[in-house]
Order: C-alpha cells, then structure tokens, then sequence
C-alpha cells in the first residue's frame, strides 16, 4: 500500500451549495425544458369527473420552475459570500496572469488527448478550474434572465427593477427566452461533461475526486504541483 496522503480541500458550505445547484439545475433544466414546449397540456380538454388526475399543470411547472430558480440563486449566494475567508474556496479563479497556468493547461491538455498518461497532481486542475469559472457566469446570465421573464409578470415590481434592464438589452421578451433556452443547453453539457470527468479523474488517479465533494478531502501520493492555493 502506498502512502496518501490527506488534503482537505471543500468547505461544508461549499459542498452544501455545490449538491443544492446539482438539485436545483437538474429540476430547471427538465420544468424548462416543459416550459419551452409543453408537450403535454394538464387537464385541459378532460372533464371535470377526470381533471384531478391530470393536475400537472403548466401553471404548477413553472411554480416548480421558479421555486427552484430561487434556491440555485441561495446557493450561487452562499457560494459566493464564503469566498473571502478561506483560501481553498478560492479554486475556481484561474490564474491566468501566471506563466503556471499556461503550462499546466498543456500537460492536462496532453493528457485528457492520450498523449501522455497522467498529469502531474493538482489539487484542482486549471482546465476544472475555467470551466467552473464560466460555469457560473453561465449560470448568472440564467438567473439575470429568468428573473427578468418572470418580473415581467409583475410590471414595475422587485424584480423587474432589478433585471427587467436586460429585456430591451437583448432584442425584447422573445429574445430573452431564446438566449434563456440556449444556455440552458450549455449548462447541460457542462454537466455531462462534468459528471464524466470527475469519475474517470477518481479511476484513473485513484485521489478520491468523487467522495471529495461530500467528505471534502482528495489523497494525493506526491505533493500537488498547485498546493501553494490552499
Ligand atoms: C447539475 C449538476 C452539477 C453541477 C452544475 C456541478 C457543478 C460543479 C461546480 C461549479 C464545481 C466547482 C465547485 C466549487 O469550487 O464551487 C463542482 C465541483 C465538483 N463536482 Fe460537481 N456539479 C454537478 C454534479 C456533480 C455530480 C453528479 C458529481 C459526482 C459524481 C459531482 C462531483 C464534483 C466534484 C468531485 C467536484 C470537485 C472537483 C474538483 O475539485 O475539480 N458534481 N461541480
Ligand atoms: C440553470 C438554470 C436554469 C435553466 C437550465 C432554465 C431553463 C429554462 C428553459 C429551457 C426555459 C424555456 C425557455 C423557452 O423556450 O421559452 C425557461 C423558461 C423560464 N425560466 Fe428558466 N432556467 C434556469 C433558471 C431560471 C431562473 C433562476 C429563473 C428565475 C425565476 C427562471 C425563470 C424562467 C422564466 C420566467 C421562464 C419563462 C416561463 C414562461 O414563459 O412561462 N429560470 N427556463
């Protein structure tokens, strides 16, 4: 047996918010979706003697659809506000002003294309790192729009002051939607992409990626190359 050693890395805060937007973006993407075309349309068109067996509603999705737009912003505020204090928050900055992240990108690069067979560790790879960082400015945008969509239901009101700018911005409400739907889809193949990527690190590495964001700790046999970030 080789000697691991421990690192811990994640926050609970940060791996509470992390499985909230996990929940949070996996129940907007599929109410979205419905939204977008409902192929399916509740009890219109049944009796009322059968209607209560078909009360998925479009009104009741997009409830759905809004709840969950408020808990991902919680999250995404949860996230951010623990920032300032501890330093191993700090990954999903990448340093691209440094010589390190250039040549760290390259031997990732190398080997997520099969030309080398590892990487040198990281505690959080540069690669990880960006594609978090417009993760979430993916998911901002998602926000700003969504909440703009939905203040115009309530013209003049919190939220339409707040986002409603964004609406002429972007072409008007039709727009909005279409940039909403796209992103949508982005943010969906972040996490297939994602969800990949963190198991086959876990195989292949054997570091501990998956169990990291629960227990918030990976294993590492030699020190990581960017261990100066925590
Ligand atoms: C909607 C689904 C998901 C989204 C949007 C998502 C997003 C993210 C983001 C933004 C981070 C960076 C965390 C931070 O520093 O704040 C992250 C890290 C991580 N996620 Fe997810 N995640 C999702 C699902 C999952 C699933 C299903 C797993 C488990 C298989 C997982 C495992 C991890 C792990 C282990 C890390 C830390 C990896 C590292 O250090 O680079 N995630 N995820
Ligand atoms: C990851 C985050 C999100 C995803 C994946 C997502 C996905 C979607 C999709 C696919 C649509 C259908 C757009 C169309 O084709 O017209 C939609 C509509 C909408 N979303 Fe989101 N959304 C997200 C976040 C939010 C948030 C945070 C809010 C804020 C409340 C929100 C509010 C809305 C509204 C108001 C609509 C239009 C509803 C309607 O026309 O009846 N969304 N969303």
């Amino acid at each position: 047996m080789n000697d691991f050693k421990k690192y811990y890395l994640f926050s609970p805060s940060l791996r509470i918010a992390h499985w909230v937007w996990a929940i949070a973006i996996s129940m907007l993407f599929i109410t979205g979706i419905y939204i977008g075309n409902p192929f399916f349309i509740g009890n219109v068109g049944y009796s009322a003697t059968f209607g209560d067996l078909h009360a998925i509603t479009m009104n009741y999705i997009r409830l759905i659809h809004f709840s969950f737009g408020y808990i991902l912003l919680a999250a995404l505020i949860l996230r951010f506000s623990i920032l300032p204090f501890r330093k191993a928050d700090r990954l999903i900055i990448p340093k691209i002003w440094t010589k390190e992240y250039y040549d760290n990108i390259v031997d990732t690069l190398k080997n997520y294309l099969f030309i080398s067979s590892h990487h040198r560790p990281y505690i959080r790879n540069p690669l990880a790192r960006t594609a978090y960082f417009f993760l979430f400015l993916l998911l901002i945008f998602e926000i700003i729009t969504g909440f703009a969509m939905y203040g115009r239901s309530n013209p003049g009101g919190f939220w339409d002051k707040i986002f409603g700018f964004i609406i002429p911005m972007l072409g008007g409400e039709y727009q909005v939607h279409r940039w909403h739907h796209i992103i949508a889809w982005f943010i969906v193949l972040f996490v297939v992409i994602h969800v990949y990527m963190v198991i086959r690190q876990d195989i292949l590495e054997k570091d501990g990626e998956v169990s990291s964001m629960v227990n918030g700790s990976k294993f590492f046999e030699t020190t990581p190359s960017d261990i100066s970030d925590i």
